[in-house]
């Protein structure tokens, strides 16, 4: 990935589009393949990642949707709207109506550009989105608790840890603890 200017300068959030699936794919697949912050043991494939986005809300419709799916932009790269360098999103939380309230959020940033803002400037996006939304009244994050840099900027943003689940994962021959997170909004 090109990687732009140093910091998050210039760089957008904007709303998931359908032409952002690829980069999405890419930057999580990533992270199944190296990385803890998904339990995922294998690749998600293109149709899955595309079943995921349509059960989020993107285009216009994350602006003012319970769940929604915004990306941050390099808008260097000359494509309308600019490629999908991180993603943020409010997921649906359990399945039961009296969680509807309830959102989990993740975020990943393409693993070139870590650690200049950008994962910082898309949870104040989703958090701010939250905030604007009557039909929101708590973000939930479950982190892998060996994410110390994760753990710190949802700390940062106000979240509060509220449990952790020890040895309910298991990846690279490991069991793994998670880190509940609360935002109240
Ligand atoms: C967690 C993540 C989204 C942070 O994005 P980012 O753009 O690197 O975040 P920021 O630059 O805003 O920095 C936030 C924190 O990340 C840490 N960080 C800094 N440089 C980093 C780097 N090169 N790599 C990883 N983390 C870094 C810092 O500790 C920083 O906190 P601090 O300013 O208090 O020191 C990103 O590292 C990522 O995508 N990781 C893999 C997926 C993941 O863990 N998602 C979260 C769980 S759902």
């Amino acid at each position: 990935m090109a990687a732009g200017p140093e910091g998050a300068e210039g760089i957008v959030v904007r709303p998931a589009e359908e032409g952002d699936l690829p980069e999405l794919l890419a930057i999580y697949n990533h992270e199944v393949a190296n990385g803890t912050a998904t339990y995922d043991l294998e690749p998600a494939t293109l149709a899955e990642r595309a079943a995921w986005m349509a059960a989020h809300d993107t285009g216009e419709a994350a602006l003012t949707g319970t769940h929604p799916l915004v990306v941050a932009a390099l808008p260097e790269d000359g494509r309308p709207g600019g490629r999908a360098a991180g993603y943020a999103s409010l997921s649906p939380y359990r399945g039961k109506g009296g969680y509807a309230a309830t959102v989990e959020l993740s975020v990943y940033v393409h693993q070139d550009i870590r650690g200049r803002g950008i994962g910082t400037l898309l949870m104040r996006h989703v958090i701010c989105l939250a905030r604007a939304n009557e039909g929101i009244h708590v973000v939930l994050s479950v982190v892998d608790s060996a994410n110390a840099g994760s753990i710190r900027l949802h700390e940062r943003l106000g979240f509060v840890e509220v449990g952790r689940v020890r040895e309910g994962a298991r990846k690279f021959g490991r069991w793994l603890d998670d880190v509940t997170l609360e935002l109240v909004v």
